[in-house]
């Protein structure tokens, strides 16, 4: 698949992007970068140790950093972080340099993805009344997440039914 721009996934924490991500990889051919998981290497670190002893402005800065080195390239699938769309000079060159799919996903969808065992620890999350903070957090960021080309509503879907509508809307055919 010959692409002049990158495909981007942007979304809430929980939403899919990673295992998205990698499926879709399978599916084109195209190479998966993880934008948390090139700061870790960074930081030789995960990411919740990451925002306990560098902190969330390090993180912050490492993300950008990342995401403009990877959106120099092109033919890349790139899944950001839950936070990636909060730096307006992130918005702007996923603007510029993917097509960018929002994975949505609702409150309650969320807060059960959370709850199940397995699911890593997100340091937002950490100590918090997550009733409260879910709620006010997507009410922050589902403005930036729309500014994505398009939107997927992915509540209860497999990551396969995801990846496949996906591929439909690029229009890539095999
Ligand atoms: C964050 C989401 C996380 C990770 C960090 C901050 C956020 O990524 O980047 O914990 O601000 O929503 P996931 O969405 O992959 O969990």
């Amino acid at each position: 698949m010959l692409l002049s721009k990158n495909i981007a996934l942007v979304g809430f924490m929980t939403a899919g992007k990673t295992q998205v991500g990698e499926r879709l990889s399978v599916r084109t051919g195209l190479p998966f970068r993880d934008v948390d998981r090139l700061v870790e290497e960074v930081a030789k670190a995960p990411v919740q140790r990451i925002f306990e002893t560098l902190g969330e402005p390090w993180f912050r800065q490492i993300e950008s950093r990342i995401l403009s080195e990877l959106c120099a390239g092109s033919g890349q699938i790139i899944g950001c972080g839950g936070g990636t769309i909060l730096r307006p000079e992130n918005r702007a060159v996923l603007r510029d340099r993917c097509v960018t799919f929002w994975l949505r996903v609702s409150v309650a969808y969320v807060r059960t993805r959370l709850e199940e065992p397995g699911t890593p620890q997100r340091p937002l999350m950490a100590g918090r009344d997550l009733d409260l903070l879910i709620p006010e957090l997507l009410r922050q960021r589902e403005p930036l997440y729309a500014e994505a080309d398009e939107v997927i509503e992915t509540d209860g879907r497999t990551v396969d039914d995801v990846a496949e509508e996906i591929v439909a809307r690029l229009g890539f055919t095999t």
